[in-house]
């Protein structure tokens, strides 16, 4: 079998620093170029600048690595676009375009490119919420993800691009901090019970939301991106689901390790992103077709959560 050389574009962010660890392990660490457009401290190596808009550069750097899988994670997340849209939707669609038109040339064999439950919106079914539903996302963030699905699709269905794509709900993991995202408070909220026992969220605390522990969200993504072509069926992207909770269970949950913990709540404008959002999400489709299942529920995340990040090495 000839050797993969796997490209993760914005690899220093909350999802990128743990795809690559796993990547590295799977196919070597000389065959994981990582890149981004800012340089970390204890940068993982093959590294390069990267801005993904930099058409020219992408190309370069396909060509000298002979890149045949892209990981495209670069992108502005909820909270973060609804502040700069115009370049919310530069960044997250023009990346997407740069990538998938190397596809169709013939010069990277396979693309990953994330989506999110952001692509519903407020008419959408909230419960269990299924694969083919009403879909009218109000965020530009979720308004790009959806547009986004459809170009994969499109040039699946045009071009044979082997593009693939998983709808992740909000991600939590200890290892990385995450990047400006609606459902970042189930992150910070580990760090802030061992800091300081309390902690004010900016959602409300019945405010339910699908999340996954990143463990999960990382095995679902080399799944799908391991899986025998036909089995992928969906060339859009795929519901998957993890664990459904709010701030107030996500507290009682914390609050089996750390009795005295407090929480307070004082919404701001993500309450009306969350609210806009799935409360739960229905993966039939995701665990028919590559047969996905997550292994972590609530109560588990919290015990590796708290665990690892009050060691002494990794501390929060
Ligand atoms: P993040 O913000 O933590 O990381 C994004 C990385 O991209 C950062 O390291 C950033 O420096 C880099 N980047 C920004 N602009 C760039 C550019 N022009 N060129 C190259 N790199 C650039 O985001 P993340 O949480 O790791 O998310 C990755 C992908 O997964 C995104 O598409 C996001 O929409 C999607 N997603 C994430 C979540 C989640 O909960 N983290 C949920 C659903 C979907
Ligand atoms: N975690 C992401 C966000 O909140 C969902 O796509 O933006």
């Amino acid at each position: 079998m000839a050797t993969e050389r796997i490209l993760i574009i914005g690899s220093n962010g909350q999802i990128g620093l743990e795809l690559a660890e796993a990547l590295r392990k799977n196919y070597g660490s000389e065959n994981v170029i990582c890149s981004d457009v800012r340089k970390i401290e204890n940068q993982l190596e093959p590294f390069e600048t990267l801005d993904i808009l930099d058409q020219n550069n992408l190309h370069q750097i396909v060509k000298k690595y002979h890149i045949t899988q892209v990981y495209l994670l670069a992108a502005l997340l909820s909270a973060t676009a609804e502040k700069n849209p115009k370049f919310a939707w530069d960044l997250n669609m023009n990346g997407l375009f740069n990538v998938l038109d190397m596809a169709k040339e013939g010069l990277i064999k396979k693309v990953y490119w994330p989506s999110s439950i952001a692509v519903f919106g407020p008419t959408t079914p909230s419960v269990l919420t299924p694969q083919y539903t009403v879909m009218e996302p109000n965020t530009i963030y979720g308004i790009s993800k959806q547009a986004g699905e459809r170009y994969c699709e499109y040039y699946h269905q045009k071009y044979g691009v082997d593009v693939r794509s998983i709808r992740y709900p909000g991600l939590i993991g200890w290892k990385s901090a995450p990047g400006g995202g609606t459902t970042d408070y189930a992150v910070h909220i580990y760090h802030e019970a061992l800091k300081q026992q309390s902690y004010e969220c900016f959602l409300s605390a019945k405010t339910t939301l699908p999340m996954m522990y990143m463990e999960d969200a990382i095995r679902a993504t080399l799944s799908i991106m391991e899986a025998p072509a036909d089995q992928v069926k969906i060339r859009s992207s795929y519901n998957v689901a993890g664990i459904s909770f709010n701030p107030e269970e996500i507290a009682d949950s914390i609050r089996k390790h750390i009795p005295n913990f407090s929480i307070s709540y004082k919404p701001d404008f993500r309450q009306t992103i969350a609210d806009s959002w799935p409360q739960s999400i229905n993966d039939a489709e995701a665990r028919e077709h590559w047969g996905w299942k997550p292994n972590y529920d609530l109560d588990k995340m919290t015990q590796v959560m708290l665990e690892n990040l009050s060691s002494p090495m990794e501390g929060g």
